[in-house]
């Protein structure tokens, strides 16, 4: 069987997208990267992937009268690349549940929290101020409820005396790093997979 076809939805930086290219070209994704999508048209994950050699889209919210629209010239670059999976790495719209159940058990994202504690934008503050002892990332299965979708893996940090958002920040994002290229290649390898709404691993 040939190595499903993955493509990466971006909104901005693409750090994780780059740890989940450099697990590609070591070999250990277990999946393609076919295409590198952002809303976007400046976002520095481009550069990342063509720096990389893999092929890159701009589909902007801003060119599109409403969200199916713009949901469906994304379906039309996801069908051209040929995607089986799509992983969300920091891409910033919200999809619509016709979207989401279309592509249900190929769709993930990483989120900046344990969920389902912290779902939504600016966990590290939010964290810090609540004096949270624990800190981390999930990967999900996406579902119509934002960052509510069944949980796949979390990478779990400590909050540490004298933390700043930033430092926060940092720490979980190195366990980012290490976490999404790992689920990702369970669902490249068919190991890992959304049943009846659960998550299911051989
Ligand atoms: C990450 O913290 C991710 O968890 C969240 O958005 C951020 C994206 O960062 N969804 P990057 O663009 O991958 O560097």
């Amino acid at each position: 069987m040939s190595t499903p076809r993955l493509a990466v939805l971006v909104s901005g930086r693409g750090s994780n997208l780059g740890a989940i290219l450099e697990a590609a070209a070591a070999g250990a994704l277990n999946l393609e990267p076919a295409l590198v999508l952002s809303n976007v048209a400046g976002a520095p994950a481009l550069e990342r992937a063509r720096a990389a050699g893999v092929p890159t889209a701009v589909v902007s919210h801003r060119d599109h009268a409403d969200r199916a629209a713009f949901e469906a010239a994304l379906d039309a670059a996801l069908d051209a690349a040929g995607a089986r999976f799509i992983a969300l790495a920091g891409f910033m719209r919200v999809l619509t549940a016709a979207f989401v159940d279309r592509h249900a058990g190929r769709l993930v994202n990483i989120h900046p929290s344990l969920l389902p504690a912290w779902p939504g934008l600016d966990t590290h503050a939010r964290v810090l101020a609540a004096g949270e002892r624990w800190h981390g990332a999930s990967v999900h299965f996406v579902t119509a409820q934002v960052d509510g979708g069944p949980v796949i893996a979390q990478v779990r940090v400590p909050v540490l005396s004298g933390d700043t958002a930033d430092a926060l920040a940092a720490r979980v994002l190195a366990g980012e790093h290490r976490l999404y290229p790992a689920v990702l290649s369970w669902l490249g390898s068919g190991r890992l997979a959304l049943r009846d709404g659960q998550v299911w691993m051989d």
